[in-house]
């Protein structure tokens, strides 16, 4: 069935991928966005104008819409945490989100499916090797704390929507954009390197696989929170080394100290040098099949 799907943040690494998607599968998708004029259109792509801070939106977007998906928020990697950019990453997560379900109810729009991101900074910015699962509690850093008030917001959009879907994802490699040029940058040069004590989990998952489970979860109608990470978390340690036997390197791995990451990234350096494993067993159970199950693989294609 085709359907009239609008995406948040539709213009960031995962929106393009799931937008070009959907749209390949028939559906027509509306991107919010708050520049819409830097974008051109295509016949089942189209761009409009919201600004969350000041309450404004296209009043057009949500006409005939069945779905709402909600990838918008300002990136975590992106600027060092002050309190005005830890109060951005917030606010344009959750307050922008409250603004778009109080839209719809003032509008008397209802929905078929809304599906939130969210992410594994859920669990915490913490490195112990117990694999984490939907039902376990959230951490207490800042992080976790957006996550788990992000999440809140979400479940309220069942106010709105019939199908309430929230995607907790892990870090999502794309060959070009995103983490993984910076991650790999090292190891093509050379010069692999581990950052911090290399202990930490890194709970990947492919761009291909993390837009195929937004089209999955939409298609299914599944309704909860799913972790959205590949099936086997490796270790810092172990994606370098995969990734520099891959590339014939065979040295040992100087580690970059924790002390120095901190250092020049300050708080937000924990993205980097902690992390728990994180089961995607429920995902997988209710019947989605991965592309990219194993790292090497993803980075046989990948480095290719
Ligand atoms: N990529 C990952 O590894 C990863 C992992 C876990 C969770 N997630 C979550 O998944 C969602 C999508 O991720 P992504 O990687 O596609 O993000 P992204 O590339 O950073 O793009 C997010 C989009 O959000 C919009 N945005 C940025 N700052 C904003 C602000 N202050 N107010 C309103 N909108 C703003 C931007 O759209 P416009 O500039 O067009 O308005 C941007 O294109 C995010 O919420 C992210 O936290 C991502």
């Amino acid at each position: 069935m085709s359907l009239i799907i609008v995406i948040s943040g539709g213009t960031g690494l995962i929106g393009k991928a799931l937008s070009r998607k959907l749209a390949r599968a028939g559906n027509t998708v509306r991107i919010l966005t708050r520049t819409p004029e830097k974008y051109s259109e295509s016949p089942s792509i189209s761009f409009h104008f919201w600004d969350w801070k000041r309450r404004k939106i296209d009043e057009n977007v949500f006409q005939n819409a069945q779905v709402f998906i909600h990838l918008a928020g300002a990136n975590i990697g992106a600027k060092r945490w002050t309190s005005a950019y830890k109060a951005e990453i917030a606010g344009s997560r959750i307050l922008s989100l409250k603004f778009i379900r109080e839209y719809l109810q003032e509008k008397g729009i209802r929905l078929r499916t809304f599906i939130g991101a969210s992410a594994i900074g859920y669990y915490g910015c913490i490195t112990d090797k117990l694999l984490r699962t939907e039902e376990d509690p959230p951490g207490d850093d800042f992080l976790a704390g957006v996550v788990s008030v992000w999440e809140e917001e979400s479940l309220l959009m069942n106010r709105v929507a019939d199908n309430v879907t929230v995607l907790r994802t892990g870090v999502v490699l794309d060959k070009n954009e995103g983490a993984f040029p910076k991650m790999i940058k090292p190891v093509k040069m050379k010069m692999p390197l581990v950052l911090g004590s290399g202990k930490q989990y890194v709970n990947w998952i492919a761009t291909d696989d993390i837009a195929d489970m937004y089209a999955y979860a939409l298609e299914k109608g599944l309704n909860g929170i799913y972790n959205a990470v590949a099936p086997r978390p490796v270790t810092y340690k172990e994606f370098v080394e995969c990734a520099a036997m891959l590339l014939n390197l065979f040295c040992c791995l100087p580690s970059v100290p924790g002390f120095l990451l901190k250092l020049f990234l300050g708080e937000m350096a924990c993205l980097v040098t902690e992390g728990v494993p994180v089961s995607s067993s429920k995902i997988r159970e209710s019947g989605f099949v991965f592309k990219y199950d194993r790292l090497e693989k993803l980075l046989r294609d990948y480095l290719r």
